[in-house]
């Protein structure tokens, strides 16, 4: 069954305190009879307290990031089973600032997703295409091949763990964002991409964010869209008020 879910990404934002102090406001904000997922990822040193203090709330907790290795000499680095241990069962995986800062390719990002989805994890899954991309036209072939070099070795059972994050490069943190057609029309053929590889079971069921610039001011728009599931909120999922707003206009 397709989900509707709204995952706001804090990046490198909010120290303890203020990851406290946001929290409580989302719990005090966000209603808890609604039935989209609601996800926050805080850093990974706010990430214990974090799930700590949400665990008796409808606000489910990731982390930005985790190594592929099940440990060793990585220093610096976090481990799948290390956020289990604190109760963080979901991670994102390729986000495009991963991809151009810290060099992570497609191949390291499939060995990731299967480190994640062995110790049982969710897996949100970020890709998109950057401006000179779309610019030359490339765009969908180089989606296809984000997906498919990162995702597309995975058996279809493994699916029910995946949540798409479609995220065009040039609209994350620009202002820009894709208009909800642009987003429609890369969401549909992200899922008849994965209908021709898995079949009609997995490729509609999959959920599939649009992450890049959304605000209270577009989410309504963008969600409307019949293949956008929810989003992925950089900026906007800093402010309790307008995270909110985006909550609940999908
Ligand atoms: O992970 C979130 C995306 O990078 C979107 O960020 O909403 O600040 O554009 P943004």
């Amino acid at each position: 069954m397709r989900q509707k879910i709204v995952a706001g990404n804090w990046k490198m934002h909010k120290n303890a305190e203020e990851t406290e102090d946001l929290l409580n406001e989302l719990i005090d904000k966000i209603p808890t009879d609604i039935e989209q997922r609601v996800i926050v990822a805080p850093t990974f040193v706010n990430l214990s307290a974090a799930a700590d203090h949400l665990e008796f709330t409808n606000i489910e907790v990731a982390a930005q990031n985790m190594h592929q290795a099940e440990g060793g000499a990585f220093t610096g680095e976090i481990s799948a089973s290390m956020l289990k241990s604190v109760g963080i069962n979901i991670v994102i995986l390729g986000h495009s600032e991963r991809r151009a800062y810290f060099h992570e390719t497609d191949a390291l990002l499939a060995n990731k997703v299967d480190t994640a989805l062995k110790h049982e994890m969710e897996v949100i899954f970020c890709f998109g295409e950057e401006l000179k991309d779309r610019q030359s036209g490339q765009h969908f072939n180089v989606v296809e091949n984000q997906l498919k070099d990162g995702l597309f070795h995975l058996e279809a059972s493994a699916w029910k763990n995946i949540i798409l994050a479609y995220e065009p490069v040039w609209a994350i943190g620009t202002g820009e964002t894709a208009s909800p057609d642009q987003a429609q029309e890369m969401h549909d053929f992200i899922r008849d991409t994965i209908n021709k590889k898995y079949g009609n079971a997995v490729s509609e069921d999959v959920s599939i964010l649009y992450g890049g610039s959304v605000k209270p001011e577009n989410a309504a728009e963008i969600f409307s869209k019949p293949d956008v599931d929810g989003g992925l909120i950089g900026g906007a999922a800093l402010k309790s008020e307008d995270f909110t707003k985006i909550v609940l206009a999908i």
